[in-house]
């Protein structure tokens, strides 16, 4: 028995990286799976994937930030699958490094568009439905980042936090109706988002002090959190509500230090 066998759910940011691994193994673990992405070119890769591992998935293309999109890519789920029990809103950009005072508030709007109202919007739209089916599950992509500083711009962090205070009022304000909310917060994964960081590390010749300052002194790959969106997504979870669970190799447990020399 998969751990998803019966279920219908929505990836978002599914054309690459933490979602295209989600969509993967939401799949292998036997749910219907609608696959979302604005870069459709990502999103054909990931079908493509997930068929060759014997399994299938559905592109749809769509900006997650988008109340539009957002309604369309819940209706499309729906009439596909006839129900909705997990969404993976996971799609997210960095917005790169980007000093202080020379922050726009058009970059700000941008990032906090794609990265907390697009998860709000998953919330908004696809709840009804699971509460009409008195059960479900959202689980949303915060990040290390929204727990405290340097692991991200200012807005990318303030939009993370954002992510997971969703986690938790959502629960709340979807009190005794069966569905959970939840969120993710990955560490250093290598993907898309953080390709450049780890193409200058091996230019560098530094590839291997990348997550060294983490207890597990290496960075993750976003199989490691899918494995966790999984578990969340899943009946295994049943109890598990209104929570953010950081995957990070340990990196938000420690204070600063100097690595010791062996
Ligand atoms: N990689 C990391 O180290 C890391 C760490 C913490 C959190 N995260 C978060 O994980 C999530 C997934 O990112 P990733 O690391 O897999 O990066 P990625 O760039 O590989 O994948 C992100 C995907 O989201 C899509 N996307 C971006 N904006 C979108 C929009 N408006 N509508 C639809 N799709 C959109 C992109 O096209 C891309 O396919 C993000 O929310 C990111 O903030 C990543």
């Amino acid at each position: 028995m998969g751990r998803l066998d019966g279920k219908a759910a929505i990836v978002t940011g599914a054309g690459s990286g933490i979602g295209r691994a989600s969509t993967l193994l939401f799949a292998e673990a036997g749910a219907q799976v609608l696959a979302v992405d604005r870069d459709e070119a990502g999103l054909q890769q990931t079908v493509k994937e997930v068929a060759d591992a014997g399994k299938q998935a559905f592109a749809q293309p769509a900006d997650a930030g988008l109340e539009s999109d957002v309604r369309a890519y819940v209706d499309e789920a729906l009439r596909r699958f006839g129900k909705l029990d997990v969404v993976y809103a996971n799609a997210g950009i960095s917005g790169g490094l980007v000093p202080l005072f020379e922050q726009s508030v058009e970059h700000w709007q941008e990032i906090l568009r794609i990265n907390l109202i697009g998860p709000f919007l998953a919330i908004k739209h696809a709840a009804p439905h699971m509460v009409s089916q008195k059960q479900g599950s959202i689980v949303l992509t915060a990040s290390v980042a929204g727990l405290r500083a340097n692991a991200g711009g200012n807005p990318y962090s303030a939009s993370k936090a954002g992510v997971i205070s969703l986690a938790q009022t959502s629960a709340n304000s979807l009190l005794g109706t069966g569905v959970r909310v939840n969120a993710v917060c990955p560490g250093l994964i290598e993907t898309g988002m953080t390709k450049p960081i780890f193409d200058m590390a091996r230019e560098r010749g530094t590839a291997d002090k990348i997550g060294q300052l983490n207890p597990l002194s290496r960075y993750g790959v976003p199989r490691e959190i899918a494995a966790m969106a999984l578990f969340l997504a899943s009946d295994d979870a049943s109890y598990v509500n209104g929570q953010a669970f950081a995957v990070d190799g340990g990196l938000s447990s420690t204070h600063p230090f100097t690595r010791p020399r062996r």
